[in-house]
């Protein structure tokens, strides 16, 4: 990493890596807040060459307890009293729905579907249902109900779950489906370890009809906003502006394992957090680099200060 952009970060730490190893740079205990948006299952194949991706298992069942070993193993590093926020969406059984392995064509290469795909967000997608329907759960249309499986499997760990926040998204472009509601919500689950924890509610409040402020509620009416098409499963920054305001101090540490394209960076940086994140796809890691040194540039341009004009451009990781 070249001098100038280590400067820039050097108060975070950012890493191309697995999140189950970065924690080993800091003490035990030493997390504010961990919010995290993870892979969904069997949505999108993030890492080709990567063996047990996480989102890649064989079930919906295996995929929940394999994302729950991950928090167990985050566990330790976060504070008593700190927060975690996970973001978390749904998954519909037949919309290639435990197709891992089915992106290539029959001769083993990537399609020309998948090529345009990857270059166009850094993903590719499982194509073709692998799971064989039982009549029961597996049923194509069957809606998995993957979020509450994973808060239930999370408290069943020892967790204690606070809220089920409803991230509604007003800007959801209506489906094609003729025969069901258009889905327009995601799940966010906050988790506490114990029953004192920090929590800055006053931080959030919003304002009532009557002139007061007021708790926000747990129905979070927040757009999608893409990033390099509409699919590349980003953050919308007000969404973690939220969880980073009323679940971290200033100055508190914020962990994102899955940081993408590093909006939680973004957004720790402005409310004056430290932060520590990881990112196993390269051009991902690459690309929050890009986009978190855009912002910082932004944002010194607002408030007529300087940064050394070249620094976008150094990206020789
Ligand atoms: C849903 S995306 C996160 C998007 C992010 N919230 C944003 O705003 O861009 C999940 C990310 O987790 C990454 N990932 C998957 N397994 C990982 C692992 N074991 N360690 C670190 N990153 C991982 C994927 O490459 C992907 O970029």
């Amino acid at each position: 990493m070249n001098k100038q952009l280590e400067q820039v970060i050097q108060q975070d730490i950012v890493e191309n890596t697995d999140c189950r190893e970065i924690l080993r740079k800091i003490p035990k205990e030493s997390i504010d807040l961990l919010v995290t948006s993870p892979p969904y299952w069997a949505k999108r194949v993030y890492n080709e060459d990567e063996e047990g991706e996480l989102g890649s298992e064989p079930t919906p069942e295996e995929f929940v307890k394999v994302l729950a070993d991950y928090f167990d193993i985050f566990r330790p590093y976060i504070k008593k009293e700190g927060n975690l926020f996970v973001n978390i969406g749904d998954t519909f059984f037949g919309s290639g729905a435990g197709a891992w392995n089915k992106y290539l064509d029959e001769e083993g290469n990537t399609t020309s579907f998948q090529k345009e795909r990857k270059e166009k967000y850094f993903t590719l997608k499982p194509l073709q249902p692998k799971l064989k329907q039982d009549g029961k759960l597996y049923q194509n249309k069957q809606l998995l109900l993957i979020p509450s499986r994973f808060a239930i499997e999370m408290q069943s760990r020892g967790w204690i779950l606070r809220d089920d926040i409803i991230w509604r998204k007003p800007n959801r472009i209506p489906a094609s489906v003729k025969d069901r509601f258009n889905n327009t919500y995601e799940h966010v689950f906050h988790f506490v370890q114990a029953k004192k924890y920090y929590f800055d509610l006053d931080s959030v409040k919003i304002m009532g009809a009557n002139g007061k402020l007021k708790n926000p509620g747990d129905v979070w009416d927040i757009n999608t906003q893409p990033l390099r098409g509409s699919h590349t499963a980003t953050f919308p920054e007000a969404l973690v502006d939220i969880c980073i305001k009323c679940g971290s101090p200033k100055n508190g540490l914020v962990f994102d394992p899955f940081m993408g394209t590093g909006t939680s960076w973004i957004v720790a940086r402005r409310l004056n957090r430290r932060f520590i994140g990881s990112e196993i796809n390269p051009e991902f890691y690459q690309f929050s680099i890009k986009r978190f040194l855009e912002s910082l540039s932004e944002r010194n341009k607002e408030h007529g200060e300087t940064i050394p004009s070249n620094t976008q451009t150094h990206l020789d990781i």
